[in-house]
């Protein structure tokens, strides 16, 4: 029988240059520096060291060691023999050791997580943490075994086909082995214990299972697990035993109607995920991937869209416990890079191998806006339909997908590659209104109403300190986030046709090269902090369209001193009315549905309560005869001055569009300079961007003026005086 071995512990961590530490594994060497801004975190090797005595051995048997993930690339050397050499940071993969095996045993893991042209990911939004980052085990077997090596596989791979009417599944079983003749395969059952003898034929073996009655693995409701176990025999006699769990289900997904989950229509409504925290960086412990998903419970989503690479098995498996809908994707991101072909196929086949068992995931994500910096070359197509042949000779149960970034023009090649797609929008937070949002969908779905399409990414930064009573695109308040969200929440609800949207994100996450809204390092889009306990009023939102746990939330607790005589007062809830007291007396009672908006006189110091049935929330909020400055961002209205400035509309100006000012050699010299340094505090992928040509034509359209606004701090009042200034030299 197999015996697998916790291999956390004891592990001597040396950097170059630094002298060495002990270390328990998960462990990253980025957790401070990939999160304090600068873009400047350690990118280079280091070494992971472990003695260890030699594992009792039985008569043939072999030891091997799984690596649940080694950003990026990692070598694998025991006893100075090299054993393995893996790419890819978020993959599991597993070495044997048996034949380099000593009595006292060193071993050395070299990982790598430099920049270089093959291995994805090389550019994107967030810091691509170096280390030992998740759980190491050895595993000991019998010379004959279930397959532990082909792309660190379970070695066991389940497709369960539901045919609804009949209520029953036919449950297709194969295994990998290293010999024996057969296996015995058992699904027990709420009534019966199915089981098998199988012949395998050249290291495979597979069997199909009828399934009566089946126990549907039904969403958020019911996620219904079932185990199959695999025994390998060999001169009869168990000799090694794995199992899997997986579930059964059935899902369909329509161009106008979107997601069904067992016949039934089941809108996905959900977030992404990032696998980081607050001064852990990537290396999360089990205890950290459940609190993760007690939030997402907590929310009421019923989809997660598992950004941007493979995240821990562990968390694939709570999404199964929890019936979570997933979104699995590999890091094929922002930058198409043309040696990276076999890389990202090479994590694709991985992420399939190891993820197929999981009821929750419904389907596999080529890539991630990856024309943001760059056109679509055909070389780009063609790594693409690669990607999509290979998903689907691997799994003919779950559709492609691919998340497209809002500049990709809506007749693009690259969208029919895939089987589904999805748009990554910002309208109403980086360039554009609002309502552009709608405008896009609605244009699409009427230009193709026989694609499927969802919403893959949508957000807005906020940061907690920061807060307004008018809330404006670039202001970083928590109240623009609400009045983002509400406005999209509101868009969705109306557009049933959305396959599956995902708010980005549901942590703010690092990215070490930002420097924006009064935090460096951070992407600061979370419904919830870094610190993943710290729920913004955004958070409330969701949960109040989404969860069945009935509350109230008040909003702007954080908002307490207010410069104005009437102020408004918000609630969400899920509850159908809500009454509001202020200072014990009660005020109003709204009926309505998710956002309840109360007006309330204020002139001292109130308590507030929000009531509904047995659920209550309360708060405090004050007059004050100033705004109070810790709340602004921006310390000073940029706009307002120049609207008030003269200024000469025969020469330039910052009220010129994009495009007029890029016609000029002159004024485009000027505007360069100006973004250069706009884009510098939103990191890598803003730079790369600023060269794609669709988005210079969608810019084109825009002023200068708009741009600066949504810019914030980044550009100061003085910048923009002498910008102007300087345009205004420039004759038309
Ligand atoms: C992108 C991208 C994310 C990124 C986000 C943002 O479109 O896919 O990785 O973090 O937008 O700008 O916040």
């Amino acid at each position: 029988m197999r015996q697998i071995i916790n291999f956390n512990d004891n592990w001597t961590f040396l950097k170059p240059g630094e002298t060495a530490e002990p270390v328990t594994l998960p462990h990253t060497w980025n957790a401070i520096d990939g999160q304090d801004g600068g873009n400047d975190y350690w990118r280079g090797t280091s070494i992971y060291e472990k003695h260890f005595a030699r594992p009792e051995l039985k008569e043939g048997e072999r030891c091997f060691i799984e690596f649940g993930g080694a950003a990026m690339t990692a070598d694998v050397i025991l006893n100075g023999k090299h054993l393995a050499h893996h790419e890819g940071g978020y993959s599991a993969f597993r070495a044997e050791l048996t034949d380099a095996l000593e009595e006292e045993n060193l071993l050395v893991v070299s990982v790598d997580n430099s920049a270089n042209d093959r291995v994805y990911p090389q550019m994107a939004d967030f810091t691509f943490y170096g280390g030992l980052y998740r759980d190491v085990k050895l595993i000991l077997v019998p010379e004959t075994h279930f397959e532990l090596l082909k792309d660190g596989t379970p070695g066991i791979k389940v497709t369960p086909t539901v045919h609804l009417k009949d209520r029953e599944a036919y449950v297709m079983v194969e295994t990998w082995q290293t010999g024996g003749a057969e296996v015995w395969i058992e699904i027990p059952t709420e009534r019966v214990k199915e089981f098998r003898r199988v012949e395998a034929y050249g290291g495979h073996a597979v069997t199909n299972i009828i399934l009566k009655n089946v126990h549907l693995w039904d969403g958020l409701e019911d996620p219904y697990l079932y185990t199959v176990t695999a025994k390998l025999v060999k001169n009869g006699e168990v000799v090694d035993e794995i199992s899997t769990r997986f579930g059964c289900r059935e899902f369909r997904i329509d161009p106008e109607k979107g997601f069904f989950l067992n016949g039934r229509s089941y809108p996905l409504r959900g977030v992404s995920r990032h696998q980081d925290l607050k001064s852990k960086g990537s290396a999360l412990t089990y205890e950290d991937h459940k609190a993760d998903m007690a939030i997402v419970r907590e929310l009421g989503a019923n989809t997660l869209r598992l950004a941007h690479y493979q995240h821990a098995q562990a968390f694939y498996d709570l999404c199964d416990e929890n019936g979570i809908i997933v979104w699995a994707e590999i890091p094929y991101i922002t930058k198409h890079m043309s040696g990276g072909k076999q890389n990202a196929l090479n994590q694709m086949r991985e992420l399939i191998t190891q993820c197929y068992n999981h009821p929750s995931v419904v389907c596999w994500g080529l890539s991630n806006e990856i024309t943001a910096s760059g056109a679509v070359t055909e070389k780009l197509l063609q790594d693409h339909r690669e990607l999509n042949e290979l998903c689907h000779e691997m799994d003919s149960t779950r559709p492609t997908v691919m998340a497209h970034a809002f500049m990709l023009e809506k007749d693009s090649p690259l969208i029919p590659i895939a089987d589904i797609a999805s748009y990554n929008l910002y309208f109403g937070w980086y360039l554009g209104e609002l309502e552009q949002n709608e405008q896009f969908f609605d244009e699409y779905h009427a230009m193709y109403p026989d694609r499927v399409i969802g919403f893959s990414e949508y957000g807005a930064d906020a940061n907690t300190a920061f807060h307004s009573s008018r809330p404006e695109k670039g202001d970083y308040t928590e109240e623009y986030q609400c009045v983002y969200h509400e406005h999209i929440l509101k868009l969705i609800e109306e557009r049933p046709w959305l396959w599956a949207t995902h708010v980005w994100n549901l942590f703010d996450f690092a990215a070490d090269g930002r420097d924006e809204g009064g935090k460096k390092g951070e992407n600061q889009k979370g419904l919830v902090e870094f610190d993943h306990k710290t729920r913004k009023d955004a958070f409330y939102l969701y949960k109040a369209a989404w969860s069945k746990e009935p509350f109230v939330h008040l909003c702007g607790k954080r908002y307490v001193d207010r410069a104005e005589d009437t102020t408004e007062i918000k609630v969400y809830s899920n509850c159908e009315s809500v009454t509001l007291y202020a200072d014990g007396r009660e005020l109003e009672t709204k009926s309505g549905k998710t956002v309840f908006t109360f007006s309330v006189p204020i002139s001292g110091e109130h308590r507030i309560e929000a009531v509904s049935g047995e659920n209550r929330d309360e708060s405090i909020v004050r007059r004050a005869d100033a705004p109070n400055p810790a709340y602004l961002f921006r310390k000073q209205s940029v706009i307002n001055w120049f609207d008030t400035a003269d200024y000469d509309p025969s020469c330039y100006s910052i009220k010129d569009t994009m495009g007029a000012l890029s016609q000029n050699p002159r004024t485009a010299a000027i505007l360069g300079r100006m973004m250069e340094r706009m884009t510098a505090s939103r990191g890598d992928v803003a730079k790369g961007a600023n060269s794609n040509a669709n988005l210079q034509k969608m810019m084109a359209g825009l002023s200068l003026e708009s741009l600066i606004k949504q810019a914030g701090d980044s550009v100061p009042g003085e910048m923009i005086r002498s910008l102007n200034a300087a345009l205004q030299q420039i004759k038309k």
